[in-house]
């Protein structure tokens, strides 16, 4: 049993410190890549308020739908359903992929090509997961306040994306 206390109320850097901390633990010589996914996806639940989906978006080879070369899959998550395919330059996670950069979104509903899995969500962030300097995937937040992440959660997630990249 895990059993890791979260202060929610911690500013942002010490939150951040302390969560990057639980996923290190958690994915310290799992080689399971889905089971690394779904036990940061829950840890992220459990140490940042105020989300209502976090989860992950794998790179697949594209599977003939189309052109591109690439699409996002949909991983391990918490919340509602979502879509299950992305393509790249699409959408907040499509964007985040084909750019390599984290897309901090205050308002969704302003962003042209936000791709609505859940109506509540109103503010989003996405940080691409990079090895070998290709985008393997993405971790997408998505919160029900407009303006829930800022630069801090951006820096805080990355770190989050630099143990993914190495566990997945
Ligand atoms: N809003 C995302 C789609 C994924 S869901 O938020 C879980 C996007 O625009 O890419």
């Amino acid at each position: 049993m895990y059993d890791f206390v979260s202060a929610q109320d911690l500013p942002k850097p010490e939150l951040y410190r302390d969560l990057a901390g639980v996923v290190k633990a958690l994915v310290e010589g799992e080689p399971d890549a889905i089971a690394n996914m779904a036990n940061m996806a829950a840890a992220i639940w459990q140490f940042l308020p105020d989300l209502n989906w976090a989860g992950f978006y794998r790179v697949l080879p594209n599977s003939g739908r189309d052109s591109s070369d690439g699409e996002l899959v949909l991983g391990p998550f918490i919340g509602k359903p979502a879509c299950i395919r992305i393509p790249f330059g699409q959408g907040v996670c499509g964007t985040a992929a084909a750019l390599g950069k984290a897309q901090v979104v205050p308002d969704v509903l302003a962003f042209s090509g936000h791709i609505a899995c859940d109506a509540a969500s109103r503010s989003e962030l996405v940080v691409p997961i990079i090895r070998d300097g290709r985008v393997i995937a993405v971790i997408d937040l998505d919160s029900p306040t407009p303006g829930r992440f800022d630069d801090e959660d951006a820096t805080g997630v990355q770190r989050l994306a630099q143990i993914a990249a190495l566990a997945i």
